[in-house]
């Protein structure tokens, strides 16, 4: 009899479809519908997803223009979050196998992309905090290789990655931040982070020149916005000849937000020693993500690490994807 049953359940429970966002075509609003239950093949684990984060990376994929949007669908949307396994383990997962995303009742990830996730932070904070924070902390720590009492520049500051990047920059050793935003209620929240002046983006292309001009020069410069904001930014680095700093500012392009595209000034590159380089998935690599994790982690538990999120139920994909007014918010959907 107890056999009879449990087969039963077991039936009924894989015919079920779970809940998921789903997408049909790119550039539209994903849906709450069902979805076909995934099966993990070699190398993934089917996981039941506690909290997945709206990030702009899941965005951009279901706008198609991320260099990484969808090549089949429908599918599920959600890069990151975090899961349970079968065994009871908590993680934080991604690399789902497309069409499975993270916005689901259960996905599958990519055994390389699970990170144990240690007791002392919750599920909703935990699927938030590395796109936030990672961002930062990889062009800081690895990239740029910031020295203790180095002036650091965030751009674009006011949103989650970074309000995570002027936090971490202040953790890493950073003598001097400064953070330049468009929202001036969001920028003068931001020295309560740790940023020892505020530069607006809400002013004329000459105001803002002669605003970075005051502030230089920079050591490292971390850039979530590119497009306007960083033309006017380098063209206010331009420097002159046989005054060379002694170590080259390295810029790191990290977000996208004011346009794809920002041109850059041949003298900037020859009169200020500026080192270009960009921060993203695809250009570090997998050793030195996994070595940053565990530290991530502590200082999240720490408490020293001031993220805000916002839960809301899966459930309300299609009105929570559409809000404005959340940078700098993080809402993360929950089954
Ligand atoms: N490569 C990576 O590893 C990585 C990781 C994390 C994030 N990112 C990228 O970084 C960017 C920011 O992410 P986020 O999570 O911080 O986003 P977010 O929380 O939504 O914040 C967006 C930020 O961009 C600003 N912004 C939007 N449009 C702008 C414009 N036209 N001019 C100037 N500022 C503008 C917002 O300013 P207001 O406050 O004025 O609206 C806010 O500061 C995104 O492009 C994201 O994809 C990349």
């Amino acid at each position: 009899m107890t056999l009879i049953i449990v087969n039963f359940i077991k039936q009924h429970v894989e015919t079920v479809p779970m809940k998921a966002a789903v997408i049909h075509e790119l550039g539209t609003v994903p849906k709450y519908e069902d979805f076909p239950d995934p099966v993990p093949v070699d190398g993934e684990i089917l996981v039941t997803m506690k909290a997945a984060p709206l990030t702009n990376l899941s965005k951009s994929r279901a706008r198609g223009s991320h260099y990484d949007s969808y090549k089949q669908l429908p599918a599920v949307c959600g890069v990151d979050g975090v899961a349970v396994t079968s065994g009871g383990e908590r993680l934080y997962c991604g690399g789902c196998r497309p069409p499975y995303g993270t916005m689901a009742e259960r996905t599958v990830v990519s055994r390389a992309w699970c990170f144990p996730l240690p007791d002392g932070v919750d599920d909703v904070t935990a699927a938030a905090v590395p796109n936030a924070v990672l961002s930062s902390w990889l062009a800081l720590e690895y990239r740029a290789k910031l020295r203790q009492g180095e002036k650091v520049l965030v751009l674009g500051a006011t949103g989650n990655a970074g309000k995570g990047a002027i936090q971490v920059a202040k953790y890493l050793g950073a003598g001097r931040v400064v953070a330049a935003g468009r929202n001036e209620h969001a920028l003068s929240a931001l020295p309560g982070l740790g940023a020892d002046s505020v530069i607006s983006l809400s002013q004329s292309d000459q105001a803002l020149a002669e605003a970075f001009a005051r502030e230089a020069p920079f050591d490292v410069i971390i850039d979530y916005v590119w497009g306007h904001p960083a033309e006017v930014l380098l063209r206010a680095l331009t420097g002159h000849d046989l005054k060379a700093e002694p170590t080259p500012i390295r810029y790191i392009e990290i977000g996208a937000m004011a346009g794809p595209n920002a041109s850059v000034p041949s003298e900037a590159l020859r009169s200020v020693g500026l080192e270009l380089s960009g921060g993203g998935g695809g250009s570090v690599s997998r050793e030195t993500i996994v070595a940053a994790f565990p530290k991530m982690w502590d200082l999240a538990i720490s408490g020293k690490l001031r993220v805000d999120v916002e839960r809301v139920p899966l459930a309300e994909v299609e009105s929570a994807w559409q809000r404005q007014g959340t940078a700098g918010r993080r809402l993360v959907f929950v089954p």
